[in-house]
């Protein structure tokens, strides 16, 4: 059902993006090692790896590394391999199913246990992540298969004590049957944690697919709505549906939120609007809170001057002057491309703005 809010892991339930499967599916099928999928918050990227995954028939297992890092607050080896032996668990069946034998890649892994569908590390025990990759990859080499792991929104992986593009860059060298999947909502910030525009870093020139997951076109948003719609017997009123295409901008998750308020909840037009900006509106400005933080004044500023249409850098700083006191070109410089790097601006022509509809209602409304 294109209406469900969980991400999706069936074709079925999954509209269009037919490029970026292929793109993922051919990466899989010719054994390439990296491939690295970047698009802004809800716009898709979980739903699209699962769905692709499900399609590839490969064994993988799953990392949450935002999830991981909230519960933890750091994104230590330990916390890793537990959160990857827990999604060993989780994928067993379907590992099993697809001729991975867990057990037996496992076995050489000292302090690692296999029973039924239960995986254990001894208490206390240090299990290496380049062994336990190692293993996985060896295991597969002999058996003729590939696996994959997916860490999803990997540029939480840089709150750790150690670097992870080292390692990444090793496995990408060293092990042939292992594909990683990388995603990132915060584009700029995972782009600068994994370094792989920057000659002396690990990963740079390392061969490696990026795909990027874009906002769906008017055309593509009316459709996905009328679809949805369809796909549950009912006729849906074509100016609402252009109401909430204008309102949401081609957010996938936005679009699936409303679908989900008006069809399945049973709200009017109106009243699933709001919910969508309400309910959306919450769990955006949780996460802004905690990125503007640091200068709250100053990025407020800046975020309502875009918001009220302003969007050249002189007339923003003119607007951020005027509101909080005078800064530096270079602090200025800085506070606007951090808000670009985590995708809550963008900047086209040397113009800045809001994509994210929502966004610019929390910055409107609730900041
Ligand atoms: N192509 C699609 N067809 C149908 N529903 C979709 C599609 N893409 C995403 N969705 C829906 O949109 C919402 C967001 O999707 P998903 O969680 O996959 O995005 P994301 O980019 O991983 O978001 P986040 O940044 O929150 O992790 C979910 O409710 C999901 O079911
Ligand atoms: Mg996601």
């Amino acid at each position: 059902m294109l209406f469900d809010v969980v991400p999706k892991e069936r074709r079925e339930d999954f509209y269009d993006r037919d490029e970026e499967l292929s793109g993922i599916l051919e990466a899989l099928r010719l054994g390439e090692r990296l491939v690295i999928v970047y698009g802004v918050r809800r716009i898709g990227k979980s739903s699209l790896v699962k769905v692709a995954l499900r399609e590839s028939k490969l064994p993988y297992v799953l990392v949450d590394v935002r999830e991981l890092y909230y519960s933890e607050n750091m994104v230590t080896i330990p916390y890793l391999v537990k959160y990857l032996i827990d999604g060993f668990k989780k994928y067993m069946k379907w590992c099993e199913k697809l001729g991975f034998n867990l057990r037996d890649a496992l076995k050489r892994i000292r302090k690692v246990h296999v029973k039924g569908y239960e995986v254990e590390i001894e208490p206390k025990a240090r299990i290496s992540l380049t062994a336990l990759f190692s293993e996985i990859s060896s295991w597969c080499r002999k058996h003729g298969m590939r696996f994959v792991f997916v860490f999803d929104e990997a540029q939480y992986l840089r709150f750790s004590n150690i670097r992870y593009d080292g390692l990444f860059a090793w496995a990408v060298d060293n092990l042939s049957n292992i594909t990683f999947i990388l995603t990132g909502s915060e584009v700029g910030v995972l782009r600068e944690f994994l370094r792989i525009d920057d000659a002396r870093a690990p990963l740079y020139g390392r061969y490696r697919r990026e795909i990027y997951v874009d906002r769906f076109s008017r055309d593509q948003s009316m459709d996905f709505l009328r679809q949805g719609f369809r796909e549950l017997g009912l006729q849906p009123d074509m100016d609402e549906l252009g109401e909430a295409v204008e309102a949401f901008n081609g957010l996938v998750g936005w679009l699936t939120y409303y679908g989900y308020y008006r069809v399945i909840r049973k709200l009017s037009h109106k009243e699933a609007l709001n919910k969508v900006f309400e309910e959306g509106s919450k769990l955006v400005l949780e996460e802004l809170i905690k990125v503007i933080a640091p200068s709250k004044k100053r990025y407020t500023a800046i975020l309502k001057a875009i918001a009220h249409g302003i969007t050249s850098w002189s007339d923003i700083k003119a607007y951020t002057i005027a509101k909080t006191g005078s800064i530096t070109d270079k602090r200025f410089t800085e506070l606007l491309k951090k808000l670009v790097k985590y995708g809550y601006l963008l900047k086209e022509d040397n113009r800045y703005k809001i994509p994210d509809p929502i966004v610019k209602y929390v910055v409107m409304e609730k900041l």
